[in-house]
C-alpha cells in the first residue's frame, strides 16, 4: 500500500529568483535544492552535519542544508553556489581559489566557497584565524587546507601571513 504524504507550500528566493514548491514536511533543504530545483552544485556528503559540502547561505548566514528542512526556510533568501559568478566572470573567491590552489577534486568547494562568502559578506578584512574559524565546519581532503585560506585572504585583497 502507497501513502502520498501531505505536501507543504514553499516560496522562497534563490539566487534572487523567486521560487514556489509544494514540498513534503520531511523534505531536507539539500534534497530540494539539488533534486527540485537542479542546483546541484551543492553537493551531499556526509549527510550528518560534519562535512560541509551542503553549505549554503541563508538569510546572510552559512547553513548545512542537510540538517535543515525546506518547510522550515519559507520566506527565506538562499544562496548557492550557482549564484556567485555574474554570467562567465567568477566571483573573487571562485577566481581565488583557482589561482592560489584552493581546491583540488573540488569536492568541498562549493561549501567553502559559501562559507567563506558568508564570512567576507560579514568581515570583509578577516585575517587567517577568523577564515580557519569560520571555514573549521568544512572538510577538505585534498588540499590541507592552507591553500583555501590563502585564498580566502586573497580574495579580500589581504596579504598573505596575516
Ligand atoms: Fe551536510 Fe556533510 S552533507 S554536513
Ligand atoms: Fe577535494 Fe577539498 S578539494 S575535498
Amino acid at each position: 500500500m502507497t501513502t502520498t504524504q501531505p505536501m507543504h507550500p514553499l516560496a522562497m528566493t534563490v539566487n534572487g529568483q523567486p521560487v514556489q514548491a509544494q514540498v513534503p514536511a520531511r523534505r531536507m533543504l539539500s534534497d530540494f535544492i539539488r533534486d527540485d530545483l537542479h542546483l546541484t552544485g551543492t553537493k551531499r556528503g556526509c549527510e550528518t552535519g560534519v562535512c560541509g559540502a551542503c553549505t549554503v547561505i541563508v538569510n546572510g548566514r552559512p547553513l548545512k542544508s542537510c540538517l535543515s528542512l525546506a518547510v522550515q526556510h519559507n520566506g527565506a533568501e538562499i544562496r548557492t553556489v550557482e549564484g556567485l559568478a555574474e554570467g562567465e566572470k567568477l566571483h573573487p573567491l571562485q577566481d581565488s581559489f583557482e589561482r592560489c590552489g584552493g581546491l583540488q577534486c573540488g569536492f568541498c568547494t562549493p561549501g567553502m566557497l559559501m562559507s567563506a562568502c558568508a564570512l567576507l559578506d560579514r568581515t570583509p578584512k578577516p585575517n587567517a584565524d577568523q577564515v580557519r574559524k569560520d571555514l573549521s565546519g568544512n572538510l577538505c581532503r585534498c588540499t590541507g587546507y592552507s591553500q583555501i585560506v590563502e585564498a580566502v585572504l586573497d580574495a579580500a585583497g589581504v596579504a598573505h601571513g596575516n
